[in-house]
């Protein structure tokens, strides 16, 4: 057999579509193997969301030039291949600047993977058409094995793209205008993916709550509407319906936009006991005037009454955001607006991030650019917030019981490793549980990155209907 070496940067759709890759791959020969040495076909999955992301994938090509130079003197001829977003963005730009690489293809472009290395044989190849077919009719399913291999959690991809062009991002340059894939034809993945043992499912798209797919059924009733070939269903519609597969008993999706919160969207997080209490929602930014700079389409103010609704219908959901430092015209005082909204919400995590310019958007044109050690100050003192709510959200579970579900095993012998429904990574000493139980926990002792505790007897079980 073959050997391919996939490597993904960034996002969870990267992990998806390395997947997929992996799937397609297979059908041709090909199998993955954990590290670049030895591979015949070694493929990039590329990140565009800031320009240190792109450094780093011509820093990784530039190893894989001289392990390519390497192996050939030992008689291997290798393929290097960069896929994802970089490959979008830069197309034939990536073979000028490193010349090793043999085939570029961008995310759309993946179900045509055997055709372009056959074409890449015998020359360099670029393919970053933007297609209006489906390629998600193209992908083949992965093989039992592979999903095994991956464990009891699985990505889904339901919406790509995003239209909403927030002035300093790449998505609607880089994944083109949302798509979101039919209802029958992710059903069929995610029953595929549960017969083979997943449990666990989250549900990724760049913007995924404007999912609105080709769902069966009249456009009549909540979560529906009326579209040229039969209903439209949205996200909470698809929830339901994903809920209903046996053994799928963990659902969350990711990422999602403050506009698109519906209605029927927010009530499934009171109604649907399989979606977990975990909400990324990013808000990028706490200041009036830098979110309407950003074209986020909301106030502050309607990001906190939209919070205030679905801690309505979830009181105890932890909530994760993106946050953008030093977006071009920042003040002092915009900022101080950012961190009075960190201290507010109290966010269970989130990420945070220096302002990038990237080429193309309308932000990397505007004056006003902030300076680079403005910046750092800036993320440090954000940085110090999220962690002090961080760690004060683990630290609150302590002394209380949990559903764990075991993904893995522990860092230590004898120890399995899960999440709590809050998506904390948690360790357990357990002699009698295996992967893929779900498990209370008494949660006993929050480490810095992990939760650690053990067992519940029977009279620390939470009776039904009591929030865990
Ligand atoms: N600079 C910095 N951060 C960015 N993000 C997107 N574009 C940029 C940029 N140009 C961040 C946003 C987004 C996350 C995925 O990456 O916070 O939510
Ligand atoms: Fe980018 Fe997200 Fe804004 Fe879409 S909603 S443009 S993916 S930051």
């Amino acid at each position: 057999m073959k050997k391919v070496h996939i490597k993904s940067f960034g996002c969870q759709m990267n992990v998806y579509d390395g997947q997929r890759m992996a799937d397609i791959l297979s059908e041709q020969g090909y199998e993955e193997t954990a590290t670049p040495e030895g591979a015949d076909l070694i493929l990039l999955n590329t990140c565009h969301i800031r320009d240190r992301a792109v450094q780093k994938v011509y820093t990784e090509l530039g190893k894989l030039r001289d392990l390519k130079v390497a192996q050939k003197a030992n008689g291997q001829h290798t393929k290097i291949v960069v896929a994802g977003c970089v490959a979008q963005a830069e197309g034939a730009e990536i073979q000028r600047r490193q010349p090793a690489v043999d085939l570029v293809v961008g995310p759309q472009a993946y179900h045509r993977l055997p055709a372009l290395l056959a074409e890449a044989a015998s020359r360099r190849t670029v393919d970053t058409d933007l297609p209006i077919d489906d390629k998600f009719g193209y992908l083949p399913a992965p093989t039992p094995k592979a999903i095994r291999q991956r464990g009891i959690s699985a990505f889904v991809t339901v919406q790509e793209g995003c239209d909403k062009f927030c002035a300093f991002c790449v998505v609607p340059y880089t994944r083109g205008a949302e798509f979101s894939r039919p209802v029958a034809q992710i059903m069929t993945e995610i029953e595929r993916l549960a017969a083979s043992g997943v449990q666990d499912v989250t549900l990724i798209g760049q913007n995924v709550n404007a999912y609105h797919g080709e769902g069966p059924g009249h456009g009549e009733g909540p979560g529906h509407s009326q579209g040229p070939g039969g209903a439209v269903w949205g996200l909470a519609r698809l929830m339901q319906r994903v809920a209903e597969v046996p053994g799928i008993g963990r659902i969350r999706y990711t990422t999602s936009h403050p506009r698109d919160m519906a209605d029927d969207l927010i009530a499934a997080h009171r109604d649907l006991p399989q979606l977990m209490p975990f909400l990324h929602l990013p808000v990028q930014a706490g200041s009036d005037r830098i979110l309407a700079a950003m074209n986020r389409k909301h106030t502050a103010d309607e990001y906190r009454r939209l919070i205030e609704r679905i801690r309505a219908a979830r009181p105890d959901i932890a909530l994760s955001s993106d946050f953008i430092v030093g977006f071009p015209g920042e003040s002092d005082s915009d900022f101080e607006d950012t961190l009075r909204l960190v201290d507010e919400i109290g966010f269970a995590s989130s990420y945070s991030f220096k302002y990038s310019p990237r080429p193309g958007t309308p932000a990397a044109d505007l004056g006003e650019q902030v300076a680079p050690e403005v910046m750092s100050e800036r993320l440090l003192r954000l940085q110090e917030r999220i962690e002090h709510h961080r760690q004060a959200f683990n630290h609150a579970m302590v002394g209380r019981t949990v559903e764990v579900l075991l993904e893995r095993v522990g860092r230590h012998p004898g120890q399995l490793a899960g999440k709590t429904p809050y998506l904390q990574a948690v360790q357990i000493e357990t002699e009698s549980n295996q992967i893929g139980d779900r498990v209370q926990v008494v949660i006993e002792r929050a480490g810095s990155n992990s939760l650690f505790g053990r067992k519940a007897g029977p009279d620390e079980v939470p009776r039904k209907g009591l929030a865990a």
